[in-house]
């Protein structure tokens, strides 16, 4: 044990008591998010949630201290939660470096970085521009005929098609496709999954289960094909598949094999489009709601663009478009909580951590927390003007993550979303069904329960 767990003065974390025979789960599993925001309430940035004879010791955190000790300060004394590394390689059918860990995992990533470099993620931005021109024509018909339509359904079909074409050339939204169906299939029992705690393991033979087994088998199949077919006939390919399959580990020189491909594209389309789609479904509802800030919006839009399709070069500029996301996903973060356990002792906010414990950091906690966000539930992207954002505590905001386990993807994100805002702002204001109740539901990423009925005014 280090002298620093020696000297903790404290073991008996707060928070429920522990009932036989499941603990607090039932109440738990079907909405974590409203049972985190409560305890928070009740037992502050700390505490523990106890599951019966399950016997996991799970442990809350929401200090940007503690967050930082985790993810950053003592990352190595952490890895990914076994729970939650269980469940996504068996949706995504094997590892990738979502889930990797230690002397797998930081070659993996030293490998594929560059592939998320400013220069090559420039010839993702026609992509980027070119997909979301096509959700603008879309709009186009809604709004003529003032028909209602799902926001997040038209967000994700942007945000797939964005996926599949920039990592391997394939539109995986296209309904068309039998792809894009599967992969459908394959989100859709990640939800299933991970909401029902009693739901049977992948291999009993359930409805459920079997389909999904027919998703994956569609989508697999279909991303090793491609594969083969390049390494038939190599020739310079600008997407992520290609960058993969030349990048070569500066050490050993070794490249990927067509699994550790097919993992790492699986892993960056779970990883990538839920996301994304769902930061911009919140940031477009905020808008709505706020006239003001939509109208500042539309005014650098106007002056940046002054009235032309948005390129690569303009993503910089565009600084209050980048400050609305940043405001959006801080109040709604996709990632509402980042999963991990204990490889040793450690001590957090004074209290004893023994080993095996499963932390959970609970981003929508933190990110709503009084200390650092004055009247934390409005929004204001104001918060995000240098001089504001330099007085935080920087693991106040943990909308990519933090230390090392970064997003890999965060530059890619903010761009398709600025792209995307820059384009859809201008033409459109999003009107929600009257009366429709906007509550965010925790799944793999945080969504609007219940969706989010709208329908178009043309500004
Ligand atoms: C708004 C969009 C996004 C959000 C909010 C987001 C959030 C996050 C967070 C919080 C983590 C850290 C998880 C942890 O530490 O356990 C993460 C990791 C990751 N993200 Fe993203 N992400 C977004 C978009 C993307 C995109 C577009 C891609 C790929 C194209 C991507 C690929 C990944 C990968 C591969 C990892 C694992 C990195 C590693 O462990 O080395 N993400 N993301």
């Amino acid at each position: 044990m280090t002298n620093i767990v020696k000297n903790a003065v404290r073991t008996q974390i707060p928070g429920p008591a522990n009932r036989f025979p499941f603990g607090v789960l039932l109440e738990y599993s079907p909405n974590s998010l409203a049972f985190a925001v409560k305890a928070t309430r009740e037992y502050g940035r700390i505490f523990k949630i106890p599951f019966g004879v399950f016997n996991v010791n799970l442990v809350v955190i929401t200090d940007p201290e503690d967050i930082q000790r985790v993810l950053q300060d003592n990352n190595q004394a952490y890895s990914k939660q076994s729970n939650f590394k269980m469940l996504i390689n068996q949706v995504l059918g094997g590892e990738s470096l979502v889930t990797l860990e230690g002397n797998i995992w930081l070659p993996r990533r030293r490998l594929e970085q560059p592939a998320f470099h400013r220069e090559y993620l420039n010839g993702f931005a026609n992509t980027m521009v070119d997909a979301t021109q096509k959700l603008v024509e879309r709009w186009e018909g809604f709004a003529s005929r003032r028909e209602q339509f799902e926001l997040g359904a038209e967000t994700s079909k942007l945000t797939l098609e964005i996926a599949g074409r920039t990592l391997f050339g394939v539109d995986l939204s296209d309904p068309n496709l039998e792809l894009g169906r599967a992969y459908d299939g394959i989100v859709k029992y990640y939800s299933y999954r991970s909401s029902n705690a009693f739901a049977p393991p992948p291999n009993f033979p359930t409805a459920q289960n079997r389909a999904f087994k027919e998703s994956r088998r569609i989508m697999d199949q279909a991303v090793l094909e491609t594969i083969a077919q390049r390494r038939r006939q190599p020739k310079m390919q600008t997407d992520l598949l290609g960058m993969l399959m030349q990048a070569r580990d500066a050490e050993t020189g070794v490249t990927l094999s067509d699994t550790e491909l097919l993992g790492e594209l699986n892993g960056m389309i779970f990883a990538g489009h839920e996301t994304s789609s769902n930061a911009l479904t919140w940031a477009l509802w905020l808008l709505s709601n706020h006239p003001e800030i939509e109208q500042k919006l539309r005014a650098e839009l106007s002056t940046v663009l002054e009235g032309r399709t948005p390129e690569f070069a303009d993503i910089q500029k565009l600084t209050y478009t980048k400050m609305v996301l940043d405001e959006a996903m801080r109040l709604y973060p996709p990632a509402w909580s980042i999963a991990r356990q204990a490889l040793e002792d450690d001590v957090l906010s004074g209290y004893h951590i023994p080993k095996g414990t499963s932390i959970m950091i609970f981003a929508y906690g933190t990110h709503r927390d009084p200390r650092y966000w004055t009247e934390p539930d409005r929004f204001n992207p104001d918060r995000f003007l240098p001089e504001a954002a330099s007085s935080r505590p920087k693991y106040s905001l943990v909308t990519f993550g933090g230390g090392p386990r970064q997003c890999i993807g965060l530059q890619f994100a903010m761009m398709e979303m600025q792209l995307a805002l820059a384009l859809i702002v201008p033409r459109f204001r999003v009107r929600l069904e009257a009366g429709h109740p906007v509550q965010p539901m925790p799944a793999f990423t945080l969504q609007p329960k219940g969706g989010m009925p709208i329908r178009l005014e043309r500004v």
